[in-house]
């Protein structure tokens, strides 16, 4: 009997080529139970990407978790001798918290791990096998690379103080150069460290006009030893003819405290997130085996189900279309008025009918209209490529995306309110109304405030009014609302815009594109003295 790989699906037809590509290259099957000891989880919170664990105690009265990682029991386990050299590859479920479903999920995840004597070969290797992964599960992909040496060697050429740093690191990985501008400035950063850290967040493409433009920017030896090795590794994978579609993107940083080195991320056409991640991280393995480094990277297996679902029509002869979520309402039209000024109007008028979706194939262009509060959701999602959204509704729905602009449009900022003569009592809990949950506790925490949380949906000045709440954490516009409900303002924390945001894989795909629009955009909001 043959066996037709065809009637797999395309998780398991690639986790198969995988484990073959890994055989081939040296690499042995390291296999993990479903369970470990929870101390070790305990013990290396820092290094997961969540410090929630499904725990249970055993038979035997041991403390055990369902795994949320797999890398930190091949740490443990894979204890390579002095000089040596130890290559390991895996494919196990792991358990993790999911944000969006307040569930754990169980995700299938495939990878491999060289620790031990990680020399230059060792890191070509590893890069090369990535490529190789991506270009197995999907004919379109695109590798990123970074340097966390560079990032981190930059933020201290620059003088960055040390509390400043993760809201920094936040807005390289968003590309958000408008806040990172406000951030870096509060942090008494010179005007040429500001300049530094922005340009940053535009060094990305093909790696040697990326190099060359960084190596300007190179104002420390960790940061030029960065690009050094950065440079090796693109030169070696160019001799085997690897570097089509390998992409340098130094604003690239990981979420997690555990990479000191090359980092890397890839992405596969029709995917809305990145399927794979990894990079250096020896940190972690010095903690089992001292002395030692270590390299990997986790290609998430289960992102591949959404590779069989039929693909939306994406154009027209080849014509590529940009999706944007619009949010419906007096900001979308708004917006819609400038994009449409600069050729990216359609010929139907959304006003006219109750259509969710409008195009113009010759200008490439299609709007999907959607509630504003849902925007992020449709952007993250992959559904559109990007959307307009208000900073209020994207801080509180945490998103993964890249935020590219500030508008200037829709202006107003979240504040605390509450009655004229509201005094803090601080012998109890304060009782907090808010739409903005994340938001609010997020405010309070960093004030160290104990509070009880009241989510409404609406009419939030009601709370305070009948006794529902003490203050109120809402957006102020015009300040009408709060006067003539006898509320006022009590304290002013986030300044709220209209920012264009963009799905981080379709980023990847329709660069130019999305490029255009937003140059062109950017062109009207900054000549538009109202904005
Ligand atoms: C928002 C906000 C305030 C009001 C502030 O409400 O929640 O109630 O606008 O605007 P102002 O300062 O100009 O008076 P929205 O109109 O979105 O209604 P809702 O929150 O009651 O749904």
């Amino acid at each position: 009997m043959e066996l037709n790989l065809e009637i797999l699906k395309p998780q398991e037809r690639a986790s198969l080529q995988l484990r073959v590509l890994y055989e081939q290259a040296g690499y042995r099957k390291y296999h993990m139970g479903r369970f470990e000891e929870y101390g070790l989880y305990q013990e290396n919170r820092s290094f997961l990407s969540s410090e929630q664990v499904i725990t249970f105690t055993d038979l035997d009265g041991r403390l055990l978790a369902l795994k949320p990682d797999v890398t930190l029991s091949i740490a443990k386990n894979v204890q390579p001798a002095p000089g040596k050299c130890e290559r390991c590859y895996y494919v196990e479920n792991v358990y993790r918290p999911s944000l969006e479903s307040h569930t754990f999920r169980e995700i299938s995840q495939m990878g491999l791990e060289c620790i031990g004597a990680v020399d230059a070969g060792a890191m070509v290797q590893v890069v090369s096998l990535a490529i190789d992964s991506l270009a197995i599960t999907g004919p379109e992909y695109v590798l990123e690379l970074s340097h966390m040496g560079f990032v981190t060697g930059l933020l201290d050429a620059v003088g960055a103080p040390e509390p400043s740093r993760k809201r920094l690191m936040a807005c390289l990985r968003d590309k958000n150069s408008h806040e990172l501008q406000k951030i870096a400035a509060a942090a008494g950063l010179s005007r040429q460290g500001i300049d530094a850290l922005c340009r940053l967040t535009g060094l990305s493409g093909p790696w040697e006009t990326v190099l060359s433009a960084a190596d300007e920017l190179a104002l420390n030896a960790p940061m030029g030893d960065a690009l050094g090795e950065l440079r090796d590794i693109c030169a070696a994978l160019e001799a085997e003819g690897k570097t089509k579609n390998l992409k340098l993107d130094l604003s690239l940083v990981n979420d997690i405290d555990y990479y000191n080195g090359l980092v890397m991320q890839g992405y596969l056409a029709g995917l809305p997130r990145a399927v794979l991640k990894g990079g250096r991280y020896d940190p972690l393995i010095e903690q089992f085996t001292p002395g030692a480094k270590a390299v990997g990277f986790a290609l998430y297996l289960d992102e591949l189900e959404r590779l069989s679902a039929p693909t939306p029509e994406n154009g027209d002869g080849g014509r590529v279309m940009l999706n944007v979520a619009l949010p419906k309402g007096r900001l979308g039209d708004k917006v819609y008025d400038l994009l449409s000024g600069v050729g990216y109007g359609c010929p139907e008028n959304y006003a006219d009918t109750r259509k969710l979706v409008v195009e113009n194939r010759e200008a490439g262009i299609r709007y999907f209209l959607v509630k504003p509060s849902d925007v992020a959701i449709y952007v993250e999602h992959g559904a559109a490529d990007i959307g307009i959204v208000g900073k209020d509704i994207l801080a509180e729905s945490e998103a993964d995306v890249y935020e590219l602009l500030d508008t200037g449009l829709g202006k107003c900022r979240m504040c605390v309110a509450g009655p004229k003569d509201f005094r803090d009592d601080l012998s109890r809990s304060l009782r907090v109304a808010t739409k903005f949950v994340s938001i609010a506790k997020a405010y309070y925490a960093a004030q160290g405030r104990d509070i009880d949380i009241i989510k409404l949906n609406g009419s939030i000045e009601l709370a305070p009014l009948l006794g529902l709440s003490d203050v109120i954490v809402d957006i102020v516009e015009t300040g009408t609302t709060l006067k003539e409900n006898d509320l006022k303002v009590l304290t002013e924390f986030m300044p709220i815009s209209a920012r264009f945001i963009a799905n981080k894989a379709g980023y990847q795909f329709k660069h130019r594109e999305i490029g255009e629009l937003l140059k062109k955009l950017a062109e009207v909001t900054e000549s538009d003295p109202n904005l």
